[in-house]
């Protein structure tokens, strides 16, 4: 018996499907009812017990071998007819297909990080999970520091020390460890806080980030830097600089730009006021580039932070934040082909 299936073993291999009838014969000498494994089924029945067990599974394996050798030549054969058929007609007009289009906030991202690059600013990021040193202390913002409330965080339970990020600015901290000045890095990336969904506030969101470290940086470089921004991306080049606090920055400002209010939109946006706030900057406490290992005597520096959606909204008139995050075609749609 063993020799019987080792024969047609051998046969099946070396069976070849010169036509797809002969798929049929294949089928007939060695799986029909008369077939040649058939038979070896049959009198495999009437063997005493004695070693039937893995003669039993040699058979099966032969049958199977058989049946997958049948199943693989009818795909083949069926995949050639298809071919065939789609080649037919030459003049046929081809197959439609879409491309797909870059998200908004990729969109955004791009153009300004391209504005930056033309004036020498590098990429740089980091990790979302962060440590609490990197977001929070490093920054200025010590565990008992009131302003940690102006971002709810998500800690991980089974360690507080470990959270995700609630600002790209843990990126800067990062880079100055690892960098010594001239230090010039764009830093877009995702930052999460613990904040209830709705049309202006989500708990996942963008932001890019700005640093400039270098020997006797100003705060009209900062200005002058900005200035350059807005009036490449909006094509607005009033600024308006009103002091702010932010723990990491010292003097801090809030960022606004001239919008206008030719429009309805324009009044509706700016609050009838004409001014729209875009950013938080400042130049970097002497304090923080001290906690990274840089000389503060010898170097100062600007930084500044954006939420990519809020510039999204400015540029496209998105007002509901939502939107960016719920995967809508026909509204991803519509930034078909922007780069
Ligand atoms: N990290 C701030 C925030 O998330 C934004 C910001 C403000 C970043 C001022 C800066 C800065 O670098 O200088 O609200």
């Amino acid at each position: 018996m063993n020799e019987k299936i080792q024969k047609i073993q051998q046969d099946i291999q070396g069976f070849i499907f010169e036509s797809e009838e002969r798929i049929e014969t294949f089928r007939i000498k060695y799986l029909s009812k008369k077939g040649e494994i058939s038979v070896l089924f049959k009198e495999f029945k009437t063997l005493p017990s004695w070693g039937k067990k893995q003669l039993g599974t040699r058979l099966n394996d032969l049958k199977n071998q058989a049946q997958s050798k049948v199943q693989q030549a009818k795909i083949s054969f069926s995949r050639q007819i298809k071919n065939r058929e789609d080649f037919e007609d030459l003049t046929k007009p081809g197959m439609p297909f879409t491309i797909g289009a870059r998200h908004p906030v990729s969109v955004v991202k791009n153009r300004i990080v391209k504005i930056f690059r033309n004036i020498g600013f590098i990429t740089a990021e980091g990790p979302e999970i962060e440590d609490d040193w990197h977001n929070f202390t490093a920054l200025n913002l010590p565990t008992y520091h009131p302003a940690r409330d102006m971002q709810d965080t998500f800690f991980i339970e089974q360690n507080p020390d470990i959270l995700l990020r609630t600002h790209t600015s843990s990126v800067q901290i990062r880079y100055m460890k690892s960098h010594q000045p001239p230090i010039r890095i764009l830093s877009p990336g995702r930052v999460y806080r613990n904040e209830a969904i709705s049309a202006r506030s989500h708990c996942m969101f963008h932001q890019i980030e700005g640093l400039y470290v270098d020997k006797q940086v100003s705060f009209a470089d900062l200005k002058q830097t900005l200035q350059y921004f807005t009036t490449t991306l909006f094509g607005k080049s009033r600024l308006r600089l009103r002091p702010s606090y932010f723990p990491f920055t010292e003097p801090s400002a809030e960022v606004d730009v001239y919008w206008g209010l030719e429009t309805e939109i324009d009044q509706r946006i700016t609050k009838g006021t004409g001014w729209l706030e875009i950013m938080g900057c400042g130049m970097v406490d002497p304090q923080v580039l001290r906690n990274t290992g840089i000389d503060n005597e010898e170097f100062s520096g600007f930084a500044f932070g954006m939420g990519i959606e809020r510039i999204a909204l400015l540029l496209y008139q998105i007002g509901d934040i939502r939107s960016y995050f719920e995967n809508d075609l026909r509204f991803l749609k519509q930034f078909e082909g922007a780069l």
